[in-house]
């Protein structure tokens, strides 16, 4: 939720004055955003390449005297803006070359850590950038740069440069660290600082409506594209037998399209086109002239002409063209493909290229993912490229037109996924993964809560999704950021079944964690029947009934189930199916839809006995990973303690086997996956953890949330001030290298544990108002403390060692709210005029402090 100035005035007459070992807890600072933009400068600034942070010079100027000369720029953590320089002086005209990077290493890489070709996620693809400084002033990049710490500026053409500043105008809310709703420290600050990498990675990923700007522009001269990630049209699929002409302007490098390629799905195998200029004098100086030549048809295919780690890309051909491609003159392009994997391209009606797609023998659709049915075409150039499009036709081999497109209407940036996002939306990370993924969310919208409190960043993206769901059911399990049109929605929701369908039932899990921190009933009672289409459109999907357990449709291209390549009837997504079904069933009950409720409660129950029939293991006791497979991985484990599946008995034998999963920074998957990469996975870590807490293994769970996120914390060189996708099994580095995304969402569920479990405040009740005060006992640390959002103000609460060694707490909650208090102890305790008591206690605090003493 929001705090209004009336609730903070409010809050600011409070006083908490501290009983125990830990500082007052501080109140929430007042804070209004600025009115015009924020501007985020560098902390550090080096005339060199280097990762050594050269603190005080951040304000010189950056002076280029040799073309080949390289400024290093460190803004301490990850920042997302528009990047803006300042020229003050510039002799004749200067070209640079920026690079942007998360990790110091990607500097060291000619793409920086991209491309991110991943998604259209209304940012640059590109991770280098080329400008023509041509006058002195500000010059400002068209596109945002999702997120980075690290900025390297290389002269490349000129003789003298000088850059009064350089930094990010912000595309992204810059709230402090004080005017959170939520707050946590503890006397190590390694904790302290884990907790805040949740509201620092909130604020680099979640977006309001109106500040991830269009990528494309439209002109009276059509769509003025810059090189980036081509945009494709969902207007017309799977076309056979056809030709797509259009006419484009090269404003200056390049031109490029695809044809025939999956529409924002996660796969691209339709062959990629780059047309390249004749490269007039005063091009960019740093042309890869091997990659793209002038005068050049290249053709790729895969995510883009460059490999970037899971992003495969290939270079099939190079077609030289035998005249000049003349930039700034129309030029009409036609691509036929007749549908026998042939294609032909026409520059002005002379043929310049012609190809058998599948005779490169590379990049052929991977049949083991699933989605991706539908196809089109999309217009994006290469890098520092840019030019115009328009009057785009498609005609089938028959005659018939059945597209077509002048492409000088704004309707064309939302029919091709490029437009300027208009809800609240939350990316799954700062830079690739710029898609809003349902399911990951299932950690993160519970970090929203515990973090800064900021509703909107919960309630927002479930509106987004809601906002795509078709008459099926079928929420999208990935959305653009984009707004969709009618066709869009439906063929882009549609073409990803049934990839991940048990996020349907982790985004019931989400919408019920919003409302028991919120109390929201007017959210729950107008998406109620969405939830329950949602619902039964998953079951239809994933639910076997031979088995009652997940997996029926959700095999790959129905790859037979029980076969090597189908997917787990496994514990952890029947757990996410269960944990779905009974978070609906408690909504339904509120809501008094009985016969939904109790529907819910009986599939739950029955995909309860079959976990406990079907996949115990009783000669090595454990769950198996699917019915007939012996084996069991991380997330099995993980989910039977969250999902408290079976006895406690098995849960606590089936726990035993984690010991063999331990590595440095965490746990991995276990006999199964064998063959693919090893890294640990906070996503997964995350259900650990929270599965060890439930367990009340606090042990284990301290254990790992140090071995997995305090890694993330270390403040050297690849240190970003937010989460991490993945970390390196030996903890020293993030796990995929320059390509993780270290402002990555979903993996965030410390903020969560460090307020639910170590400082022990968890809702009972919908909006709090019953709660839980209950640390994990024997958690390791001298003091924590922390404030809590509710709709009723904060809670706020602490937990330390007195001088004589006993635990003391404290707590004080809005009038209203009752705290149900269970000792982290055992043995009585004392408080106001109770003593000894030696059961849990309901406490009513009424804003003011109470002190509780171990006896
Ligand atoms: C703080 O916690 C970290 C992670 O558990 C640990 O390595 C460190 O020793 C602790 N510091 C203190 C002062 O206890
Ligand atoms: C082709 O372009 C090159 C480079 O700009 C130029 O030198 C050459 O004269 C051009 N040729 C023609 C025929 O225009
Ligand atoms: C850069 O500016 C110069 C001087 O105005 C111009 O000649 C050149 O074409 C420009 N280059 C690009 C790539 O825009
Ligand atoms: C990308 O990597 C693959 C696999 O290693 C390789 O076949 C391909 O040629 C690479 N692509 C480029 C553009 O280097
Ligand atoms: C495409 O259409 C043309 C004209 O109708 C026909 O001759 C050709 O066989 C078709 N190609 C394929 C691959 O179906
Ligand atoms: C409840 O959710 C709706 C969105 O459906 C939102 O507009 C409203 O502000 C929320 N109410 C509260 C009290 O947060
Ligand atoms: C639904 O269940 C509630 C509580 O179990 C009960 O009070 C109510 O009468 C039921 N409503 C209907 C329509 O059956
Ligand atoms: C139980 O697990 C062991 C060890 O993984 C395996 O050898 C055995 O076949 C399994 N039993 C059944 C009934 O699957
Ligand atoms: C880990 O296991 C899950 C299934 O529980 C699987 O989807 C994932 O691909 C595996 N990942 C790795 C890195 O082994
Ligand atoms: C940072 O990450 C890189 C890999 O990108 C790794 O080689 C290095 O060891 C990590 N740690 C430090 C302190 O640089
Ligand atoms: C408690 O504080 C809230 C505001 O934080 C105020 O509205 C309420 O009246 C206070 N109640 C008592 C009993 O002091
Ligand atoms: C106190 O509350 C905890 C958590 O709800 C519960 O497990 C425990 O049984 C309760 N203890 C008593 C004595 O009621």
């Amino acid at each position: 939720m929001i705090f209004g100035p009336l609730t903070l005035l409010a809050a600011c007459f409070m006083r908490v004055v501290s009983a125990g070992p830990w500082p007052s807890i501080p109140l929430q600072q007042p804070y209004s955003s600025p009115t015009g933009a924020a501007y985020l400068y560098p902390t550090s600034i080096a005339n060199t390449l280097t990762d050594a942070y050269i603190n005080g010079s951040a304000g010189d100027p950056i002076v280029f005297t040799t073309v080949g000369q390289t400024y290093t720029l460190d803004y301490g953590r990850d920042v997302a803006g528009y990047p803006v320089f300042e020229v003050a002086v510039v002799e004749g005209y200067a070209q640079i070359e920026v690079k942007y990077s998360e990790a110091y290493n990607g500097l060291l890489e000619s793409q920086g850590d991209g491309p991110f070709a991943f998604a259209n996620g209304l940012a640059g693809t590109f991770r280098v950038e080329t400008f023509n400084l041509t006058h002195t002033g500000n010059v400002s990049s068209y596109f945002i740069q999702g997120s980075q710490r690290w900025q390297s500026i290389t002269l490349i053409k000129g003789s003298y440069l000088k850059l009064s500043s350089v930094g990010f105008k912000s595309s992204v809310e810059q709230t402090p660290l004080d005017s959170w709703g939520g707050y946590f420290a503890s006397s190590n600050t390694t904790y302290t600082d884990i907790w805040a990498l949740g509201p620092y990675t909130q604020q680099l990923v979640c977006f309001a409506p109106g500040t991830q700007t269009s990528t494309w522009e439209i002109t009276e001269n059509g769509a003025y594209i810059r090189g980036q990630k081509p945009a494709t049209t969902a207007q017309v699929v799977n076309l056979k037998n056809y030709t797509l002409s259009f006419e484009t302007m090269v404003e200056y490098g390049g031109t490029g399209w695809r044809v025939d390629t999956e529409i924002d799905a996660i796969q691209a195998t339709g062959p990629i086109f780059v047309l390249t200029s004749e490269y007039p004098d005063g091009s960019f100086a740093n042309i890869d002239q091997s990659l793209v030549p002038p005068n050049t048809l290249v053709v790729g295919r895969g995510w883009s002409l460059q490999n970037q780690t899971s992003l495969p890309g290939y270079i099939l051909d190079k077609f030289p063209v035998l005249f000049n491609v003349t930039e700034k003159v129309w030029h009409t392009i036609k691509t036929t493909s007749p549908g026998d994997n042939t294609y032909t391209v026409l520059l002005d009606d002379l043929e310049i290229a012609h190809f058998n797609i599948s005779s490169y023998g590379v990049g052929d659709p991977n049949p083991y993912i699933p989605g991706g049915t539908y196809k089109s075409f999309a217009f994006g150039p290469w890098q520092d490229q840019a030019a115009y499009v328009r009057n785009a036709n498609v005609v089938l081999s028959t005659g018939e037109t059945v597209y077509s497109n002048p492409m000088t209407s704004d309707d064309v940036l939302v029919e091709y996924g490029v437009q300027t996002n208009e809800m609240y939306t939350c990316s799954d990370s700062g830079k690739r993964d710029r898609f809003s993924w349902l399911g990951d969310r299932l950690i993160s919208a519970r970090a929203v809560m515990a973090g800064t409190g900021d509703a909107r960043f919960v309630w927002g993206p479930a509106e987004e999704a809601f906002s795509r769901q078709v008459s099926s059911g079928q929420i999208p399990i990935n959305t653009l950021f984009s707004p969709l049109d009618t066709k869009g929605t439906l063929i882009r929701t549609t073409n990803l079944d049934p990839l991940l369908v048990d996020y349907n039932f982790d985004f019931m899990q989400v919408i019920f964690n919003y409302w028991m921190s919120s109390g929201n009933n007017t959210f729950l009672q107008y998406y109620w029947p969405k939830m329950v289409s949602a619902t039964s459109y998953a079951i239809s999907r994933s639910l076997d009934l031979d088995t009652q357990l997940y997996g029926a449709l959700s095999a790959p291209q129905n790859v037979p189930l029980g076969s090597e390549k189908g997917q787990a009837l496994g514990p952890a997504s029947t757990i996410s199916l269960i944990l779905g079904l009974e978070r609906m069933a408690i909504m339904a009950s509120y809501l008094k839809d009985n016969g939904t409720a109790n529907a819910y409660r009986k599939q739950a129950e029955l995909s309860r006995i079959a976990i406990d029939t079907l996949l115990w293991n009783s000669t090595d006791r454990y769950y198996a990973s699917s019915v007939g497979i012996t084996g069991y991985d991380v997330m099995d484990i993980a989910q039977v303690l969250l999902g408290e599946v079976g006895t406690v008995e098995r849960r606590a034998q089936f726990l035993e086997k984690l010991a063999s999963l331990k590595v440095a920074a965490g746990y991995i998957n276990g006999t199964r996956y064998e063959d693919t990469p090893r890294v640990v996975n906070p996503y997964y870590m995350s259900f650990l953890l929270e599965g060890l807490a439930k367990f009340g293994e606090t042990e284990l769970a301290q254990d790992l949330l140090d071995r997995t996120w305090s890694p993330m914390v270390r403040k050297d060189r690849n240190y970003t001030g937010a989460y991490w996708e993945y970390v390196s099994i030996d903890g020293v580095y993030p796990g995929l290298d320059i390509f993780t995304g270290q402002s990555h969402f979903w993996g965030s569920y410390p903020t969560v544990f460090l307020t639910d479990y170590v400082l022990g405040i968890r809702a009972l009740k919908p909006a709090f108002n019953e709660f839980l005060f209950a640390p994990l006992p024997g958690f390791r640390t001298e003091w924590v403390h922390g404030r809590v959002p509710t709709p009723s103000g904060s809670i706020y609460a602490a937990w330390g060692y007195n001088s004589d060694g006993k635990v003391v707490l404290e707590i004080n909650a809005p009038d209203g709210l009752v705290c149900v208090f269970v000792p982290p102890f055992n043995g009585s305790f004392s408080y106001g005029k109770e003593v000894g008591v030696t059961q849990n206690a309901t406490i009513i605090s009424k804003n003011s402090t109470i002190t509780i003493v171990e006896d």
